[in-house]
């Protein structure tokens, strides 16, 4: 079916099609556009432009191409240039004359700005389910870990003992985050196309506030012209699946550093690691690579789309067809990816002892015995230079930092007990710290917020 043989008289060119058809993607937006178009076609009959029986033979029509669609017996016309053109010319097949009465007042501008809302809104909620799964695993290791700790690091240089549970509700934060995020864009995007037409509105009876309502979205359109050119929700839904993207990137490459023999931090379940085909002793994380690797192509996309809008008046042009690719692209190497790392941070073990003995070197005390030394009076940078030569003259003369601490008049034995195995990191009490009693309060509140994330995306609480 052509759309439009009244004004264009020859067929169209094969590499025309060829070129601009979208339907080998938009197909996965059939089903949003057919429940779309019965809100539409039940629109056109509260408006009183389809009398009740053109509305029930086009609604059974719909029906029904939506049943093939969903058991793949839907035949699809080489001449079908998108999936919307492909169900209009089924429901007409189907419906006979009725059939053309079924774009009354639409345009696939607003039909297509509709469907891809519609999937969107359920996509992004669907995900935001997905990181929550994430969340609850990482949840579930911080409770396990107990009071087990490992070196806390900047620059990549040990730092200060963290326990591990802090460690791994720092990157639950960040996935909270994510959730909420994903959860606003739903709420803007949350609004209904339908009526703006081709970009003006149109002059027959529609009823676009009752249609929006029928398809449960918060409102209709404010604006015809930007109702049908907008597609803020696609960029920030890519930006949204990008920082999410970068976050699992950054988790990714903690597993690549800990899983190495270098650190031997954390050694990956067998189903969750793969091997090499010439070197027998590999056991690599590629699930940890690929989804580092894999947020660079969501960035991608991301400024992909916005350099694709950046140039475009209004209202529709058919440049915002490239909005689809990307975000079925994006949404699949993120839930793929979100599966594959929630598995793997269930199932890998942690080698504690490595990490606590990492985190023992007396060094990393450094900054308890200046913070000893301010409590008995001394302004923090005296007390820091002190400290500091101490562990210079430690690392300059291979002695002991225990020794020169002994050694030193405003140290001594007194402090000898700073330099315990494990007192450092028992020691952080400040709310939000990495010590036992903070991430004890930080865990209930990551609970409760994971409860209540989970009523959010319309989900029970575990
Ligand atoms: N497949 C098109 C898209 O995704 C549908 C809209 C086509 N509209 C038009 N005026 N050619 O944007």
């Amino acid at each position: 079916m052509r759309l439009w043989d009244g004004r264009l008289q020859s067929t169209p060119a094969p590499e025309l099609l060829a070129f601009t058809s979208s339907l080998s993607f938009d197909k996965r937006l059939a089903a949003d556009d057919v429940v779309a178009s019965r809100s539409h076609v039940k629109g056109l009959g509260e408006g009183g432009i389809l009398d009740p029986s053109e509305v029930s033979i086009l609604l059974t029509a719909l029906a029904r191409a939506g049943e093939e669609l969903a058991d793949a017996s839907f035949n699809f016309a080489p001449t079908d240039e998108d999936v919307h053109t492909a169900i209009e010319r089924r429901v007409t097949e189907i419906a006979g004359d009725v059939g053309a009465k079924l774009h009354t007042g639409r345009s696939r501008n607003d039909q297509v700005a509709t469907a891809l809302r519609l999937f969107t809104r359920r996509e992004l909620t669907g995900l935001a389910a997905s990181v929550l799964r994430l969340q609850e695993a990482l949840l579930d290791r911080a409770d396990a870990a107990g009071d087990a700790y490992l070196p806390g690091y900047t620059h990549l240089q040990r730092a200060q003992p963290v326990l591990l549970a802090h460690h791994l509700l720092a990157h639950g934060w960040a996935l909270a985050r994510d959730v909420d995020r994903l959860l606003a864009t739903v709420e803007r995007l949350d609004v209904c196309p339908l009526g703006a037409g081709a970009l003006a509105g149109s002059s027959l009876n529609l009823v676009p506030d009752w249609v929006a309502g029928d398809l449960g979205f918060a409102a209709r359109f404010e604006n015809s012209l930007d109702a049908v050119s907008d597609r803020d929700f696609v960029a920030e839904a890519l930006f949204d699946l990008a920082l999410l993207g970068v976050h699992l990137s950054r988790m990714g490459e903690e597993v690549v550093l800990w899983s190495s023999e270098e650190f031997g931090f954390l050694h990956l379940d067998d189903a969750y690691a793969t091997g090499s085909s010439m070197l027998p002793q590999k056991k690599n994380p590629d699930i940890a690579e690929l989804v580092r690797g894999k947020s660079g192509r969501l960035i991608g996309h991301l400024t992909g789309l916005l350099a694709t809008l950046k140039g475009l008046p209004l209202s529709y042009n058919r440049d915002l067809q490239e909005d689809k690719e990307p975000l079925f692209d994006a949404l699949d190497q993120v839930n793929l990816g979100l599966v594959a790392m929630t598995g793997l941070i269930a199932s890998a073990r942690f080698d504690l002892d490595r990490m606590q003995a990492a985190a023992d070197q007396s060094a990393s005390s450094a900054v308890d015995l200046a913070e000893w030394l301010v409590d008995k009076g001394m302004p923090f940078r005296d007390a820091h230079k002190i400290v500091g030569s101490l562990v210079r003259a430690c690392v300059e003369r291979h002695v002991p930092l225990t020794e020169l601490v002994e050694a030193h008049p405003d140290l001594g034995t007194d402090a000898l007990f700073l330099l315990e195995p494990g007192t450092a990191v028992a020691r952080r009490t400040t709310a939000g710290g990495a010590g036992p009693g903070p991430v004890a309060e930080q865990m209930a509140r990551f609970r409760n917020r994971l409860a209540e994330d989970a009523e959010r995306v319309g989900r029970s609480p575990r």
